[in-house]
């Protein structure tokens, strides 16, 4: 056994409610590792004002994302749990990688094209910026493995980009190349209302996804009200191609169980979605239901949420100054 551990870093959004996707795609692969890494998770309240975010609402998103952490087993004893502004390194690192990342790297980001629309000149220019503040988090803190759900593999991308043009440009070997991990049965869960769409806390209809909110009742309701076809069940994996809807709900199925998708359709073989929605219901229930109510909990107790995320925010800083200090060097400015 050796002492030195790998560092992963990750991190979630606070612009809405968690959803099915940001727990199965990303949270709960962090709970297994913390005993293999050293792990650093952070609510990035810096990347939800790039999109307008009232005040107060911010701020009780900032801790519920927190609480639907440690509510689903990251444990502030095993990891680094802090909100993102109250560390400076990050919006400093941000800002020396704008002038490292070009912006026809930028231009080919598909999320700031989702997400700016037809109106790419009225989105704030923190939204175009956005992954290089995302590289900076990692950075940061010299992370060299990031578990994250599909859709971030291209901004996972540009931080090595980002890393390794810093590193060519002043002729070190300073950032590491940074991996993603994206694993488990449900790296893209779609919306329950249309198989071809990613369930997204910011899609309009409620029905589309589970929110880590739900109380047991709605959390039953939507999986029974999910689309579907009219075919039973396959026997295989490959026999969902073509059925967007039927093969989100058997991956949920299968990462919320801890098993494989094919073995899902073995044991579905030839049923109806009636009964396969109904065992669905229940074991989302069964799984979510302690999680969500350990969050409620926690969330009538400020006090200790924003306990957990300062003494995370000191220790995270501790790392990231000595870091920052190196690049101020390697780049040329003069420190006191
Ligand atoms: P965010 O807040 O959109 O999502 C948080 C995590 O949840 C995953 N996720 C999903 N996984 C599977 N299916 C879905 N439908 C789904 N929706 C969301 C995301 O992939 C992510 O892992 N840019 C990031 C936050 C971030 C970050 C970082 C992540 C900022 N800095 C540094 C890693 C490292 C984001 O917007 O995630």
């Amino acid at each position: 056994m050796t002492d030195f551990k790998q560092r992963v870093f990750s991190g979630v959004q606070p612009s809405g409610n968690l959803t099915l996707g940001n727990y199965l795609g990303a949270i709960k692969n962090w709970v297994g590792l913390q005993d293999k890494y050293e792990t650093i998770f952070c609510v990035v309240d810096l990347h939800a004002i790039t999109t307008w975010q009232e005040p107060d609402v911010l701020r009780n998103a900032t801790r519920e994302v927190a609480a639907g952490m440690i509510a689903s087993g990251v444990d502030p004893k095993k990891s680094i749990i802090f909100n993102q502004s109250q560390v400076p390194a990050h919006a400093e690192l941000a800002w020396i990688f704008n002038c490292v990342a070009r912006m026809g790297w930028l231009n080919r980001m598909t999320q700031f094209k989702e997400k700016a629309g037809k109106h790419k000149e009225r989105a704030s220019v923190g939204l175009y910026v956005y992954p290089d503040l995302m590289a900076a988090d990692i950075l940061a803190y010299l992370a060299t493995h990031v578990p994250v759900g599909a859709d971030q593999k291209q901004h996972l991308e540009l931080t090595r980009d980002i890393a390794q043009k810093f590193n060519s440009d002043y002729g070190v070997d300073f950032f590491p190349e940074v991996e993603p991990l994206i694993f488990g049965a449900a790296t893209r869960v779609m919306s329950l209302r249309d198989g071809t769409a990613k369930m997204s806390k910011s899609d309009p209809s409620e029905n589309s996804r589970i929110n880590l909110t739900d109380d047991r009742d709605l959390i039953a309701k939507k999986i029974r009200k999910a689309r579907t076809d009219s075919e039973p069940l396959p026997g295989s994996v490959e026999a969902l191609e073509n059925r967007a809807e039927a093969k989100n709900l058997v991956n949920i199925f299968a990462a919320l169980s801890n098993r494989d998708a094919s073995d899902i359709c073995i044991e579905y073989e030839g049923k109806g979605f009636a009964d396969f929605k109904n065992d669905l219901a229940d074991l989302s229930v069964s799984v979510l239901g302690p999680i969500t109510e350990e969050m409620s909990r926690m969330m009538d107790d400020t006090a200790y949420l924003d306990g957990i995320l300062r003494e995370g925010a000191v220790n995270a800083n501790r790392m990231a100054s000595p870091i920052l200090d190196q690049v101020h060097e390697i780049v040329g400015f003069l420190r006191p």
